[in-house]
């Protein structure tokens, strides 16, 4: 394993970057277009792994596609001990990248750099937890609830999952297993609620269940999925008013804060590298405007 003092670590000393090869001991589909890939770290690979980070992963050995690809961390074992540890993303085969992991066997090595960015800010442990996933932002949020609901108990997580289809409605039961409560919206009706999550989110009834989580102590929510979804879900909860953590995909060329590529426009500092300031941010950090138009 290779490891790569980062700017941030020349300064604290604290943080370093991992560049490592792991092998694929599970690739199978979920759905039509969405597999999962289960990989064994080595041994050597014993860091910290948080909710929301992300790994970037080689997709080929030739030099197209050039660069890695950007994945979030579905869920990990705790550091080995000097034991193999396994790690699981899920991912859509949208591109070339993803179409030669798509094609990965047990056994394959790959290379791979993480875990990157700040992760999610965890609630207080007796606090009531939102989650609201747009699509595959389930990928990113899972691990949030894993944490928070096996480490941490707190008394409610309720999730409500966003997709097109019901097809596109990931990671239901295992969360509900978990002990999650589950709500599901999508757009055609053939699973939950008919229409988008943001009107979920919207209705009277669920502002009225908001106006009442508002009471609980340490109420905290938490978002991943396409831009528009989280504009305006920060437009919600900043009305409610409620705080909300937001996890933003952005293109992403480095991973590690050298290209510029990944910025995101926040209110009070500037253009900041989603890949190293995030990917998870304050919602009311972002210039949602200037982002949207951005991405
Ligand atoms: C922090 C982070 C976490 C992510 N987590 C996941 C995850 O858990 N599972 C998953 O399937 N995907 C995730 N993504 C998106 C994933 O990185 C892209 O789908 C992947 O890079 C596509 O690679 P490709 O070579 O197959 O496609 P490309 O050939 O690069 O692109 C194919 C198509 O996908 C679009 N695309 C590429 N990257 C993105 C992106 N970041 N957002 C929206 N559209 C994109 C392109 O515009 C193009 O239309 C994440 C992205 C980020 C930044
Ligand atoms: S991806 Fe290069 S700076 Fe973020």
């Amino acid at each position: 394993m290779v490891v790569c003092p980062g700017e941030q670590d020349r300064r604290s000393g604290k943080r370093a970057i991992h560049q490592f090869t792991s092998q694929v001991v599970g690739n199978v589909p979920v759905t039509s277009s969405v597999r999962r890939l289960d990989l064994l770290l080595p041994p050597s690979a014993s860091f910290e792994i948080l909710p929301g980070q992300f790994f970037m992963i080689r997709t080929g050995m030739t030099l197209w596609p050039l660069l890695r690809r950007p994945f979030s961390i579905l869920s990990s074992d705790p550091p080995g001990h000097g034991k193999k540890r396994r790690v699981s993303i899920l991912f859509r085969v949208v591109g070339q990248g993803t179409r030669l992991m798509a094609e990965w066997q047990r056994g394959q090595s790959v290379d791979m750099i993480g875990p990157l960015g700040r992760g999610y800010t965890l609630p207080e442990s007796s606090g009531t937890v939102l989650m609201l996933a747009g699509g595959l932002g389930i990928a990113s949020l899972f691990g949030l609830a894993e944490s928070i609901l096996l480490k941490q108990g707190a008394p409610l997580v309720w999730v409500c999952i966003g997709g097109k289809t019901g097809e596109e409605i990931l990671m239901k039961s295992e969360l509900e297993e978990m002990g999650a409560e589950v709500e599901v919206t999508t757009e055609d009706g053939s699973m939950g609620m008919h229409g988008l999550l943001t009107q979920w989110l919207e209705r009277l009834d669920t502002q009225m269940r908001m106006a009442a989580l508002t009471k609980s102590p340490g109420l905290a929510v938490y978002a991943c999925g396409p831009f528009e979804m989280l504009a305006r879900v920060a437009a919600i909860t900043r009305m409610l008013p409620l705080p909300c953590q937001v996890s933003l995909e952005a293109r992403m060329a480095c991973g590690v804060g050298a290209c510029l590529g990944c910025a995101v426009k926040t209110r009070q500092r500037g253009y900041q590298m989603v890949c190293k300031a995030g990917p998870v941010f304050d919602a009311r950090e972002i210039d949602w405007e200037a982002t949207c138009r951005l991405f």
